[in-house]
């Protein structure tokens, strides 16, 4: 559920009406709702009811905007990061430290360094080779490194191939056959506080089995390294759990079906478990809000062409992913069109011979499900400003990012001596 609904025909984000942003902030802009958030924060973590202390560490890849990040943390979730941007804009929108996961194949010893002075929760490591830098790191610094393996189910998510994360072929984990090998290493080296086992196979998961197949696998692990000997107090079972796109596809499971399958896979396992939703967190809580500039006809369907291009929002055009794209004021009838954007590619196409509310230049549109890896995988393409973004609570809205300007765009360039200087 969402905050996103038509008052009096006009489409509204809770109290706020969507022609209202869009007069005040200007389009295309992204627009979060804080009570979508929050929502969906307390449905996860009633969803894991039968889960003693979770740590629920929200997916800061999925939208790291410092005001979403300070909403989540009010609702007293952690962060898991994969890169020191990431960790220090979650430390900084108020996330303790103890709350944060920090994940990714290619940690740095300056990063690892960051975080271990800090007094972070957790690293989930990637390999054996990345387990003896960080054991130099933390012996200089005279720290113990909290961690745990990622390891590799070789289980396949059925979800998009670049999405795809716990397949062997995968650049992820350590491969689970020699886990036990990478553990025994770890433990010989000087500064390692091995404290757990993780794991993340894919995102946008529309099928608990593989889920259920994967977590299985660590939960036989667990049983293993601790006959080795290891004292496994965590586990961290990832995020991916998919959300509805499209209305005309089958609904994904629930945060209760997960909830309820994670508990009894995990019954008995006696570790606190670690979570790392992103995208179910904070998808549906925002849209893309654009404008449509014209209508231009074509062979088959017209092209309604917007302000908002794929520099600002990739999925379609990276993962041919389906957004819902809607009018803020529908007017009652429908047409087929190919919605794309002005940017000069052809794969600036959000949507090819769709049916959708009647759409004519001038009028806004909403891209729904936008709230998760929109604004934060933009870019400038065609030198194409960074989209702003909006948070609402109720009857009030915040610019919490503002658009880029064109003028700090010219001059982030620099011109070497030979061209004439520094000044662009
Ligand atoms: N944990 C790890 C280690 C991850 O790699 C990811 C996502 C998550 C948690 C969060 O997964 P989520 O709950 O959001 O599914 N840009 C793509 C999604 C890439 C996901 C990468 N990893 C998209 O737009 O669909």
């Amino acid at each position: 559920m969402d905050h996103f609904n038509l008052r009096d025909g006009v489409l509204h984000c809770e109290d706020v009406s969507l022609p209202t942003i869009a007069a005040a902030v200007g389009t295309p802009v992204y627009v979060y709702s804080t009570a979508t958030m929050q929502r969906h924060a307390r449905v996860f973590r009633e969803a894991l009811a039968g889960v003693d202390n979770p740590l629920i560490a929200f997916a800061v890849k999925a939208n790291p905007n410092a005001a979403v990040l300070a909403t989540l943390a009010a609702e007293g979730l952690g962060a898991d990061v994969v890169s020191i941007g990431e960790y220090r804009r979650a430390r900084a929108a108020g996330i303790p430290a103890d709350r944060i996961v920090f994940s990714g194949v290619g940690k740095t010893a300056d990063e690892m360094a960051y975080a271990l002075q800090d007094g972070l929760f957790q690293f989930n490591l990637e390999s054996v080779a990345e387990a003896e830098m960080m054991s130099e790191v933390a012996s200089r610094l005279g720290v113990e490194a909290p961690v745990a393996f990622r390891v590799n189910p070789d289980v396949e998510a059925g979800t998009h191939a670049k999405i795809s994360t716990g397949a062997a072929h995968n650049k992820f984990g350590v491969p689970i056959d020699e886990a036990r090998a990478a553990y025994a290493r770890v433990r010989a080296l000087p500064n390692m506080r091995i404290q757990g086992v993780a794991v993340h196979i894919g995102s946008q998961l529309t099928d608990l089995a593989p889920l259920e197949a994967a977590f299985a696998k660590v939960g036989t692990l667990i049983g293993l390294l601790r006959e080795d000997g290891h004292v496994i107090t965590h586990a961290d079972l990832g995020g991916g759990l998919g959300v509805p796109y499209d209305r005309d596809m089958p609904e994904p499971p629930s945060p209760e079906a997960y909830g309820a399958m994670v508990a009894r896979i995990t019954a008995g396992w006696d570790v606190r478990l670690v979570f790392e939703p992103g995208r179910l967190i904070v998808a549906n809580a925002g849209v893309l809000l654009s404008e449509v500039i014209r209508v231009k006809p074509g062979v088959a369907d017209p092209f309604v062409i917007v302000d908002a291009a794929m520099n600002d929002l990739m999925r379609p055009s990276l993962y041919d992913a389906f957004h819902a794209i809607e009018p803020v004021r529908p007017r009652g009838e429908e047409m087929v069109a190919n919605v794309v954007g002005p940017v000069c590619e052809s794969g600036d196409t959000f949507a090819t011979a769709r049916r959708m509310g009647a759409v004519e230049a001038g009028d806004l549109v909403v891209f729904r499900t936008s709230g998760a890896y929109g604004a934060t995988m933009a870019s400038t393409y065609n030198s194409r400003p960074l989209t702003p973004e909006v948070l609402v609570t109720g009857n009030d809205y915040a610019v919490v990012r503002e658009r880029q300007d064109i003028e700090a765009l010219i001059h982030a360039d620099r011109l070497p001596p030979w061209l004439g200087g520094q000044d662009v």
